[in-house]
């Protein structure tokens, strides 16, 4: 029996991922080292930091990874590695890495751009056919594309500023979530989902952002200052110190939940009618994809179903673990470029990177 499988390994941000994939989209074994924890502590990636992390685990992890799969390197039929977008530092580890088991075991290389492993997972797990429309939506990620071939997107619109899981982040900071013993597990944007439930959404009324803009693109800051001004009014108002978790914190969380939603489902309608107006999407049976960290948000999920249904389109959604940065996604994205004839180097001096 003959399989193509294909080895991904991730490391552009904070996770070192690896997977072994196979053309059926099988996942034969994957492993994966989290620095979260770490990085929650710093209350954010310091870069320096996430590299040695990296290099402290990404041999074990690809050890680990084709353990699990029960084969050794010659069985594969390419390595594929996140090159870009990322932290300089983070993707190195991972670049020189593959680069040494590339020359070892004499196999293709196959580098592989991040967004465009987010957007494919999907294929991974559902029969998808171009084209499609994806949003991916992360702490690090704001986008809408038009996907139409494994390496043919058209962005339609990004984030001018920040990504709203950033956001969502930040908010929860400043609310203190993470003093608080039920959410300081939790990343800020899961934080508000379970805050919020709890809160009214109409408490406080907060104006999407960009609302006559003529285009696609997405804006979080202003949201954020407006959620850090109305924080700060309200511990003034309570009487309570900074640090201490507000009273009406449910309810700012669903306002702001809400507001997000709302945003990303206004813009996302937009580049829907846009595309469909074009003739870029067929007229019906169109998926739109929703991925990224802040995808597993149901309230906003729920929001942009909505926007689904009124505009003849499937929502489509890759489970949480896949949504997420993953080694899975990289090593499919590796047999998609396979089986396109895209991008493949032999040798290793055909891979030109320079971290800046
Ligand atoms: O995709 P991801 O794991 O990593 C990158 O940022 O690339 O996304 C993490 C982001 C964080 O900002 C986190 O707050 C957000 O996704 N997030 C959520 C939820 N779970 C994670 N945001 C809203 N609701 C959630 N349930
Ligand atoms: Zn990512």
């Amino acid at each position: 029996l003959h399989h193509k499988l294909v080895l991904g390994i991730e490391t552009s941000c904070d996770d070192t991922a690896a997977a072994v994939v196979d053309e059926a989209g099988r996942v034969w074994g994957e492993a994966m080292h989290s620095q979260t924890e770490v990085h929650l502590k710093t209350g954010g990636i310091v870069p320096s930091v996430a590299q040695k992390l990296h290099r402290e685990n990404i041999q074990r992890i690809v050890e680990e990874t084709l353990f699990a799969s029960r084969i050794t390197p010659y069985a594969l039929s390419g390595i594929a590695t996140t090159v870009k977008p990322g932290l300089p530092l983070s993707l190195g580890v991972g670049l020189s890495f593959s680069l040494q088991l590339v020359h070892q075991f004499r196999k293709p290389f196959i580098p592989i751009h991040h967004m465009e492993a987010h957007a494919l997972t999907i294929r991974l797990t559902n029969k998808v056919e171009f084209p499609f429309l994806v949003l991916l939506i992360s702490g690090g990620h704001c986008l809408l594309a038009l996907a139409r071939g494994v390496s043919d997107f058209l962005l339609l619109g990004k984030s001018l500023d920040i990504a709203p899981g950033d956001m969502l982040d930040k908010v929860a900071r400043r609310l203190s979530l993470i003093k608080h013993p039920e959410y300081s597990t939790m990343s800020g944007g899961k934080a508000i989902e379970h805050l919020a439930k709890q809160g009214n959404r109409f408490h406080f009324t907060m104006n999407p952002p960009m609302q006559n803009a003529k285009n696609c693109d997405f804006s979080f800051t202003g949201l954020q200052h407006i959620a850090e001004r109305l924080i700060m009014h309200k511990e003034k108002e309570e009487g309570i110190e900074k640090g201490q978790i507000l009273s009406s914190a449910a309810d700012i969380a669903a306002a702001v939940q809400h507001t997000t939603a709302c945003h990303l489902a206004i813009r996302t309608h937009r580049a829907i009618l846009f595309c469909k107006q074009k003739n870029l999407l067929p007229p019906a049976n169109t998926v739109l994809v929703v991925s990224g960290g802040v995808a597993s948000n149901l309230y906003i999920r729920r929001t942009l179903e909505i926007v689904a249904n009124t505009t003849q389109c499937t929502l489509l959604c890759p489970p949480p673990r896949l949504c997420t940065d993953n080694g899975i996604m990289i090593a499919w994205n590796g047999i998609e470029r396979l089986h396109a004839g895209l991008g493949v180097l032999r040798g290793v001096e055909d891979i030109r990177y320079e971290p800046k």
